[in-house]
């Protein structure tokens, strides 16, 4: 498996409760190199159009109140089987189902205000790695 590329985001839960730097400690831990990161907080019409694909699910106007309620922190990351590898380190996406060690069974509150993202597939990385940063900004 070649070395590739995943896109992830530290949600506002878990900004809010000081945890970037031991969110971080997991993802280095695991193998991944952060090779771009920023703190930014989303205009309504980002988180919109980054969770464009989730428009028709019942939650979507609550994931995007959430996801604009406070900073994020953006992040490629990069390594083998870095999408995969990063799906496993965060753990199920509700933080009930999530195997002890991950990083939502660790620190997530709920399903909604489940601490990080990360890309379902490299063909989706490459797309919301592209909607967030230029190629300048990512230092492999
Ligand atoms: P994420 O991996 O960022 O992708 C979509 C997000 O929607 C998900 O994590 C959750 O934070 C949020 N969400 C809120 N409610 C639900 C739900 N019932 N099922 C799936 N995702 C949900």
């Amino acid at each position: 498996m070649a070395i590739e590329r995943t896109f992830s985001i530290i949600k506002p839960d878990a900004t809010k409760r000081n945890l970037t730097g031991a969110i971080n400690a997991v993802i280095e831990k695991a193998g991944l190199r952060i090779v771009a990161q920023k703190r930014v907080k989303w205009s309504n019409a980002q988180a919109e159009a980054f969770y464009g694909v989730h428009k028709e699910r019942p939650f979507f106007k609550d994931l995007v109140s959430f996801m604009i309620s406070g900073p994020v922190v953006v992040q490629v990351l990069e390594g083998e089987n870095a999408v995969a590898k990063y799906r496993d380190v965060m753990g199920a996406t509700n933080p009930a189902n999530a195997a002890p060690g991950t990083i939502r069974k660790e620190f997530a509150e709920s399903i909604e205000a489940n601490s990080v993202h990360g890309s379902d597939s490299a063909d989706n990385a490459k797309i919301e790695i592209g909607q967030n940063f230029t190629d300048a900004e990512i230092v492999g």
